[in-house]
């Protein structure tokens, strides 16, 4: 079977580690892709967004199964413009992907549906925004309504930060037309974690839990990123309150999209808080988050990609799952998420052999034949361990003999976790 994975990320090196381990993958391809990515799959020239170039190459060289990444390409309509050239693709549909291309879209949907998140009302007027957050106090959270590349929420302590949250959104128009609907919601105080499934109509697979870290800097300060390190399984999320994310948020959500009569097929993730009132909604996610399938992925166990076409196909197939955690710490290059500085060597990668130790490629190019950061996540490097503790270390002595010019990193992935048990 020859497979393609689009996107350029961690995520998509680790999907291509993944799926090109099966023995049913005779060729696996990544558009685009990463240094990392190009080590074992054929790059296409071809950008992720750009669906009707990446269709016809599909339909040339004879793909049989398409993997998405990224959310971008599923709310471009990726999925649409597939199936209607009879293409096989896993991932949601245009109409679908609004669950995480529009928030209002989201937040009226889990509404409508009893699925627990948090209040919220949706604004179009700078003004009226800003009376309702005059009205409502701090702390709250302002969120772009269209896609922002992990940049669209902010979480305002005080109402002069709210304020300027809005000016920047619907005033200067800082996000472009992302910006311009915004949802301001109650804040939310609890663990956070991400609970992902495979889901096809009526049929859910859940996957291991995991959390993410999305503050740039320790203690969980600084502003939000696409995400800084994470690790699977996650203690928060034990068995009984896994029972209640099914049956309040997944369950729900399927029970929504069959009554909108909206068909769903594809990754499906919630980040959840983990509130004293149960686990509520912050986001819909129409993919696979990103760290957090790299410690997930290197958990599964068996045959990935034959799990994937099994499930598309909608015959039962099991996830094996491999006991041991799994961690993962992103190196971000300087300036990430604000402006960050492409274009410097990265050294050291070939000092990692360990066989528990991964490093999956985030932002990086070739250049000159020597690795170099190509944008704001740049490296990933992951191991795995018989506790948190122990992947921890092997993650933390591997950074050690990586460098490149301002690479930034937390250095508390998991504690939170390692400090509850
Ligand atoms: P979102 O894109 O909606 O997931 O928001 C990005 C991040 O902002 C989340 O991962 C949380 O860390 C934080 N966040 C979002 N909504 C809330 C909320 N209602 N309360 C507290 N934190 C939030
Ligand atoms: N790591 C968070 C996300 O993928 O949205």
């Amino acid at each position: 079977m020859k497979l393609l994975v689009v996107g350029n990320g961690g995520r998509e090196h680790a999907l291509v580690w993944k799926l090109s381990q099966s023995k049913l993958v005779k060729e696996i391809y990544v558009a685009k892709g990463n240094a990392g990515a190009w080590e074992i799959a054929k790059k296409v020239d071809i950008e992720p967004t750009n669906v009707k170039d990446l269709a016809e190459f599909v339909s040339k060289e004879g793909i049989d199964f398409t993997i998405v990444g990224p959310e971008a390409p599923l709310v471009e309509g990726i999925v649409d413009e597939f199936e209607m050239r009879g293409l096989k693709i896993f991932g949601p549909n245009k109409t679908a992907s609004q669950l995480e291309g529009s928030k209002a879209f989201a937040k009226s949907f889990m509404q409508k549906y009893n699925i627990p998140t948090a209040v919220y009302d949706v604004f179009e007027d700078p003004a009226k925004a800003k009376r309702f957050i005059k009205d409502f106090g701090t702390p709250l959270v302002i969120k772009a309504d269209g896609l922002a590349g992990g940049k669209g929420a902010m979480v305002c302590y005080d109402e002069k930060t709210a304020m300027e949250a809005i000016d920047k959104l619907m005033v200067r128009g800082e996000l472009g037309i992302s910006g311009k609907r915004v949802v301001i919601e109650q804040f939310l105080e609890g663990q956070e974690v991400s609970y992902i499934v495979l889901l096809d109509g009526e049929r859910y697979l859940p996957l291991p839990s995991s959390q993410d870290h999305k503050r740039l800097l320790d203690g969980d300060a600084g502003p939000n990123t696409g995400g800084m390190g994470a690790y699977s399984p996650t203690p928060f999320v034990n068995e009984e309150i896994e029972r209640v994310i099914q049956k309040q948020v997944i369950e729900r959500l399927i029970r929504g999209l069959k009554e909108e009569g909206i068909y769903y097929r594809g990754f499906l993730y919630a980040g959840l808080m983990l509130t004293e009132d149960g686990p509520k909604v912050l986001e819909f996610n129409v993919r696979l988050g990103d760290p957090e399938a790299q410690p997930i992925l290197m958990r599964i166990k068996g045959d990935f990609a034959k799990n994937l076409l099994d499930f598309y196909e909608g015959k039962y197939t099991e996830i094996e799952i491999d006991n041991r955690c799994a961690l993962c710490v992103v190196l971000a290059s300087r300036g990430y998420p604000e402006k960050p500085q492409v274009g410097d060597v990265v050294y050291g990668l070939d000092n990692i052999k360990d066989d528990d130790i991964v490093v999956f490629h985030a932002g990086t190019d070739i250049q000159n034949g020597k690795v170099v950061v190509r944008g704001g996540r740049v490296l990933n490097v992951c191991a795995w361990g018989y506790n948190l503790r122990e992947a921890r270390e092997k993650v933390y002595g591997a950074i050690e003999r990586i460098r490149f010019e301002g690479m930034q990193y937390r250095k508390d992935i998991g504690l939170k976790a390692i400090d509850l048990v």
